[in-house]
């Protein structure tokens, strides 16, 4: 038998756990505050993208304009609320499928890194029960580009310790998938297929995924270079 040489990287929102949920709710307030409001529609628009950046959006839409002292205000706000929200997470609201591919994955010795936007990635994965997976993690606190830049997802091989050509990126969000093709490496889009163009396999969740549908394939993908 071959011996297995994939690894994976997870992007953590809309992948291994839903918190979008929570930050259009942290948003919503802030932009109420402000006096316009957001709709579900535009938080689909921030999905991958960081806290700032998201910020510089929503101000956008509602016709603001801020000092940069002002904009550090209000993305500290909007953090507080959104932090009180995740902080009584719990395992169950993991989504469908995560924990029976991650456990595969440990099993067969398959490494596993984390490579999220986010800056609460820590707190997320401890109140889901899911830190002990991960090999590796570069959130938001360990880059200085956000996605769609690949930095985070070539940071994540790099403490794997393997190769872009042997990494399968898991993302849910455009931004994501543009970062990982832009590392080279192959994708697995985690959504619906028109969100995400250029994935190599596109699934509504995590359940069923394989591990040798991930080792095919990567050496598909590899083959055809
Ligand atoms: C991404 C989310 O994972 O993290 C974005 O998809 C979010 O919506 C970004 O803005 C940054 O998150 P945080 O927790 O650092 O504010
Ligand atoms: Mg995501």
């Amino acid at each position: 038998m071959n011996e297995i040489t994939i690894a994976c990287i997870f992007d953590l929102d809309g992948v291994l756990v839903d918190t979008a949920v929570y930050h259009y709710q942290a948003w919503k307030k802030l932009a109420n505050s402000l006096g316009f409001d957001f709709t579900h529609a535009q938080n689909e628009q921030l999905k991958g993208v960081n806290r700032m950046r998201s910020l510089d959006k929503i101000l956008a839409w509602g016709g603001i304009t801020k000092s940069d002292a002002e904009k550090d205000e209000l993305a500290a706000l909007k953090n507080t609320w959104y932090v009180d929200m995740i902080s009584k997470m719990s395992p169950s609201e993991v989504l469908p499928g995560s924990l029976e591919l991650l456990q595969q994955l440990k099993d067969k010795g398959i490494r596993i890194a984390l490579g999220s936007a986010s800056k609460n990635s820590g707190l997320i994965l401890e109140k889901t029960d899911l830190t002990h997976f991960f090999d590796a993690i570069v959130d938001g606190n360990a880059v200085t580009s956000s996605k769609p830049d690949p930095e985070v997802f070539v940071k994540g091989a790099e403490l794997l310790h393997t190769s872009e050509e042997n990494c399968i990126v898991f993302e849910d969000a455009s931004a994501g998938v543009e970062a990982a093709i832009a590392a080279g490496m192959a994708v697995v889009g985690v959504g619906e297929a028109e969100n995400l163009p250029g994935a190599d396999l596109i699934v509504k969740d995590l359940a069923g995924v394989t591990v040798q549908q991930l080792i095919d394939l990567t050496e598909q993908r590899n083959a055809r270079k």
